[in-house]
């Protein structure tokens, strides 16, 4: 078989394409209309009342938020280890410390208990990471949240069009940030968004995302400048522009494809890898979630993998345990984190991925445990 398996890939149609020119024709590439159309739209979808806020990045949704609640220097963010490095650079950023913490081996998702006994009178707010696009037990961690009078920033970035119960994820809950990067369930090139009932709070990201520029998005998408105006708060250059916006907007219309394609890549990837008892899969519903990426736990994950790219398969590491970078290292261990470190791997997972190529890669991995 000719050419690699990819891991992950953007997904484009030519409606993307055209929606981009429409912009440049227009000669307006900065923040205006498309992306007040953008979060328009997310809201429909979601069919959320909480505000929407587009920003260029995932990254710069989870700091912005963070610094709209005035965490700083002294202050403590609960996050769990097994996540992107991005969870912890958004939290050190804002000068707070980024607490890690483990995860449930089942779902790779926070663990409450563990978030419990790491609250101290610095902890600020509890970041929950919808890892693989997963959140089930996050109801545990909004429990906790009430119970200490803290903040929850739910990182979602991966969750997009994931479901938990009967709601879409970014429905209902404190702060929910998500990501449209490349790779992402929808993509705006890069791009972000950040979500809340919280009027106060939404006013502060919309000025943080212009540089703190007071209303200056109000101005802006009644088509005005802001000649004469004041900044109370440090803000940020994170606004979205219309040409990634543009490009959100057609990925959205699509995302009853993408869910009904990645559903089932993982629903087939379960079906035939099974009856292969030295992996295991993380205990999700794929009904309701729609997996950025598929990750398992296997024997020999190593040798697996380099098996995998001496077939030309590429295969990911989710992730590497921040607690064990140098800028973030701990004084206590993570003995769950560092053991699931050791045996997970992720296999390819993208709206392009054809049956032919899905079935190489199952195949490959039952060659390489004798089956
Ligand atoms: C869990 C998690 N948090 C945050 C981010 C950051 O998003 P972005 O790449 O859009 O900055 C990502 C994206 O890779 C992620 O997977």
């Amino acid at each position: 078989m000719s050419g690699k398996i990819r891991l992950s890939k953007s997904s484009l149609s030519n409606a993307e394409k055209e929606a981009v020119l429409a912009v440049l024709d227009k000669e307006f590439l900065g923040m205006g209309e498309e992306v007040m159309a953008f979060e328009q739209e997310i809201q429909n979808y979601l069919q959320t009342t909480m505000d929407i806020v587009c920003v260029n990045t995932g990254t710069s949704a989870l700091h912005l938020a963070l610094n709209a609640l005035d965490i700083g220097e002294g202050d403590e963010v609960i996050v769990p280890s097994l996540t992107y490095v991005a969870s912890f650079a958004a939290i050190s950023a804002t000068g707070a410390t980024a607490v890690a913490c483990e995860v449930n081996p089942k779902t790779l998702f926070i663990d409450a208990k563990d978030v419990a006994s790491k609250i101290t009178p610095n902890t600020k707010a509890i970041m929950p990471v919808h890892y693989a696009s997963n959140s089930q037990g996050i109801e545990e961690i909004y429990t906790l949240a009430k119970q200490y009078n803290l903040r929850v920033i739910e990182d979602a970035a991966q969750a997009f069009g994931s479901k938990r119960g009967e709601k879409l994820v970014g429905q209902e809950g404190d702060i929910i940030c998500f990501s449209f990067d490349g790779i992402k369930n929808i993509t705006s090139g890069e791009g972000g968004a950040i979500l809340s009932h919280d009027k106060v709070f939404i006013q502060r990201v919309q000025d943080g995302r212009l540089l703190g520029v007071h209303k200056d998005t109000q101005k802006r998408y009644s088509g005005q400048r802001s000649w004469d105006f004041n900044v109370e708060h440090q803000g940020f250059r994170y606004h979205m522009s219309n040409i990634m916006a543009a490009i959100g907007r057609e990925q959205l219309k699509r995302i009853d494809s993408f869910r009904q394609k990645r559903q089932h890549i993982a629903k087939t990837y379960i079906a035939s890898l099974s009856s292969v008892a030295q992996i295991t899969f993380l205990e999700f519903d794929f009904e309701m979630v729609l997996p950025h990426i598929f990750v398992i736990k296997a024997e020999k994950r190593d040798e697996l993998r380099e098996y995998l790219l001496a077939n030309d398969i590429e295969c990911g590491i989710h992730y590497k345990p921040n607690h064990l970078l140098t800028l973030y290292k701990t004084s206590y261990d993570l003995p769950l984190t560092q053991e699931i470190y050791e045996q997970i791997l992720t296999l390819p997972c993208h709206n392009d991925l054809t049956q032919k190529q899905q079935l190489r890669v199952i195949e490959v991995i039952k060659e390489f445990y004798g089956k």
